[in-house]
């Protein structure tokens, strides 16, 4: 049995989308082990706590970033965890932390990286008046949004869409993406040769 170990700051929907498919079996032989927050009004919070999962806050605010990333990763270690997914956590990472867990952090990202790093990437792509955007799931190294790419959904930017409706059509994508991307890496062999994945092949059932 694989243990991940979840880190976010806010909502928590790409949370609730792994935790919804680890339970179905969709991520077979794994378990959610510890959810952390830097932020204590985190919604993915509560959700973990109402799923009777360890949901733990670390505030952040105010911290030096590597003694913060200290207590995270001490936490998870103390859970064992084999893979620390990043979901909607909005705080950089030290390069302490990243060394912690080589290829064994990944993170989502609302746009098909390298276009539109940072914050408010579907926003970004909006206005920069893409025709087709998406998201990104990747593993984290000690540049921000960069890590060798694991899975990508690409959809169209409508004539119709406002930032809110594209950005919901990109969030049904990422609740996808990013289980995938799971089962690739955790019970799987890969490859990465430069910054490319090769995965042994993966759908979703459902
Ligand atoms: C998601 O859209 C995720 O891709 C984005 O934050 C949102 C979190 O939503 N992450 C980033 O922008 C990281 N650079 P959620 O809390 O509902 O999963």
């Amino acid at each position: 049995m694989k243990t991940i170990g979840i880190l976010l700051s806010g909502r928590g929907s790409n949370f609730e989308a792994i935790a919804k498919n680890v339970a179905s079996g969709e991520i077979p032989n794994a378990r959610i082990v510890i959810v952390i927050s830097n932020r204590a009004d985190a919604g993915g919070i509560e959700t973990a706590r109402r799923l009777g999962l360890e949901a733990l806050v670390i505030p952040s605010k105010g911290k030096v970033r590597e003694d913060h990333d200290r207590e995270v990763a001490a936490a998870l270690q103390r859970h064992n965890v084999d893979l620390v997914c990043l979901a909607g956590y909005m705080r950089l990472l030290s390069p302490w932390f990243v060394r912690q867990f080589p290829h064994r952090i990944l993170n989502i990202h609302p746009s098909l990286l390298p276009a539109f790093p940072g914050l408010e990437a579907q926003e970004q792509a909006f206005a920069y008046g893409v025709k087709v955007t998406g998201c990104t799931v990747h593993f984290v190294d000690e540049e921000l949004d960069h890590g060798p790419i694991i899975v990508q959904k690409a959809i169209p930017v409508l004539d119709t869409d406002d930032e809110k409706s594209l950005a919901a059509r990109i969030l049904e994508q990422e609740h996808i993406a990013y289980s995938e991307a799971i089962n690739l890496v955790l019970n799987r062999e890969f490859r990465i040769v430069g910054r490319r994945f090769f995965g042994a092949g993966n759908e979703l059932t459902k």
